[in-house]
């Protein structure tokens, strides 16, 4: 079972800039959230924390059990709950599932009390970062790459309301961390100058 408890990014050198609000991580399985997210705070020398890892410790199982057990609305419920725990901490960086942003409510806390960053990526990249894990629920309920393209279709409009886009692409990590960084400082940079006008 895993541990409880933010992963804090003890190593990192400090860094004279932190965002002001948290940072959450929206997009499909296997654009990277986690990974761009652990990076991201570890700039920071923030605490990353990763929304399922904490469904399945507040659960006391996996994911995949509780859609097994449970069904997907149960799922839905319980990731609406701790998110909206989490997102009560102090500034950090938090990465969330793929359905996460979808649902309204938890869409509308996320917009009010952090700022939400989509990692978008393509079809292909998608499907071939997600063929190295076999334990998305969603994705054992049809063929994954046809799965991830209705998903494309039906969430693509919705995590178009984070606050900020930007392309996960096929390169390395740092690539896509140091568009984000750029994408955020640029954000509260805008965000402080309407403040002060
Ligand atoms: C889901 C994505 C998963 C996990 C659950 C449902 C989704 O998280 O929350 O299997 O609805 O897209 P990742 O996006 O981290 O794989």
């Amino acid at each position: 079972m895993p541990a409880p408890g933010p992963d804090m990014a003890q190593t990192a050198p400090h860094q004279a800039w932190t965002p002001p609000r948290s940072v959450v991580l929206v997009g499909l399985m296997g654009a990277g959230k986690t990974s761009i997210g652990r990076r991201l705070a570890s700039r920071f020398g923030l605490p990353f924390v990763d929304a399922d890892h904490e469904i399945e410790v507040a659960a006391g199982c996996t994911i995949e059990t509780i859609f097994e057990m449970h069904g997907e609305p149960a799922f839905r419920d319980c990731e609406r709950r701790v998110i909206g725990r989490l997102l009560d901490r102090p500034v950090q960086v938090l990465a969330t599932g793929g359905g996460a942003f979808i649902d309204p409510d938890t869409r509308r806390l996320v917009k009010s009390k952090a700022v939400s960053l989509w990692l978008r990526a393509e079809l292909d990249l998608l499907a071939e970062r997600v063929s190295r894990r076999s334990n998305r629920p969603l994705l054992k309920q049809g063929n994954p790459r046809e799965v991830l393209a209705r998903l494309i279709s039906e969430r693509y409009p919705v995590y178009a309301e984070a606050d900020l886009v930007i392309d996960s692409l096929d390169a390395p990590a740092e690539v896509t961390v140091e568009t984000a960084l750029r994408a955020l400082r640029t954000f509260f940079a805008h965000e402080s100058e309407k403040v002060g006008t």
